[in-house]
């Protein structure tokens, strides 16, 4: 009786249709916050038989981190860092990159007053007993287009000029993709890097997603600009997806 009663009411009563709201324009120079989304990436699957498949990414990448490439890489925590290695490695930070002659800033600020984020693991190799190679890695779920996207963001990438060519970088970043896939659990490593400098990534098999790049600063959110992102799958072939970029934080 009760259902008879709602639908009477429901024929007899004029529906209301609330006037059309007209979009409102946002003032041009301020973002307009993302609307949020709770869809993630596919994750690889974790199965004993995905894991022990001797053809499986998890298998080559243990195998291939096993051979370490000759060289010989160290990988820490930076809390772990000697107070030697933790004053050698400040030398490979985006603010040195930065400062490097003909290398354009990302913000039009001065490289040592933008926010950054600093390395949470970092990846050295040394010779001579002092570091001469290094990646910082951090864990970040970014957006991709309407993807959450976590991601093993990598920085600070730098051998000291004398040391150059001897596969150290290479090896570095093997490592650290290694890193990535198996203990941070995250289908990609990112690099942000000025476009022209991409092409030491693309060379050693990363790829440059053609998206713009938004992150935090203190004046709120802002464009990364004369940057690109390189991506490099670490959990097999995970295919990047499309969309802008949102760092949802500050660069690394
Ligand atoms: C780019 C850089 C990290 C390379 O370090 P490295 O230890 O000399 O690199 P590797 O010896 O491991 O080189 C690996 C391969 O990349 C190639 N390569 C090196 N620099 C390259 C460049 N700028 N463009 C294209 N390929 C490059 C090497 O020839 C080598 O190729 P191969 O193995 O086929 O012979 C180093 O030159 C550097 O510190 N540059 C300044 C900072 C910088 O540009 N950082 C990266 C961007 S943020």
């Amino acid at each position: 009786m009760a259902i008879d009663r709602i639908t009477e009411l429901l024929d007899t009563t004029r529906l209301l249709v609330a006037a059309p709201i007209e979009p409102v324009h946002p003032d041009p120079g301020i973002q307009q916050i993302p609307q949020a989304t709770s869809r993630w990436l596919a994750a690889a699957s974790t199965s004993k038989t995905a894991l022990d498949d001797p053809h499986g990414w998890y298998q080559r990448t243990l195998a291939a981190d096993a051979a370490a490439l000759g060289v010989n890489v160290l990988q820490l925590a930076v809390g772990n860092l000697s107070p030697e290695e933790r004053q050698e490695t400040q030398v490979f930070t985006r603010h040195t990159l930065d400062r490097s002659v003909g290398r354009i800033r990302p913000f039009a600020l001065p490289a040592d007053s933008y926010a950054w984020t600093a390395p949470s693991w970092s990846v050295l190799v040394k010779a001579d007993q002092r570091v001469v190679t290094h990646a910082g890695i951090i864990y970040r779920v970014i957006r991709v287009g309407q993807l959450r996207v976590p991601v093993g963001g990598i920085g600070g990438v730098m051998t000291l000029h004398d040391w150059r060519g001897h596969g150290y970088a290479r090896a570095a970043l093997a490592h650290a993709a290694a890193f990535v896939g198996m203990q941070l659990w995250a289908p990609f490593a990112l690099v942000m890097c000025p476009r022209k400098d991409a092409g030491f990534y693309e060379h050693i098999g990363w790829h440059v997603a053609e998206a713009v790049i938004w992150c935090e600063q203190r004046g709120g959110r802002v464009m990364l600009e004369d940057e690109v992102a390189a991506f490099l799958p670490c959990q097999g072939e995970a295919e990047w997806p499309s969309g802008p970029i949102d760092l949802g934080g500050t660069p690394w």
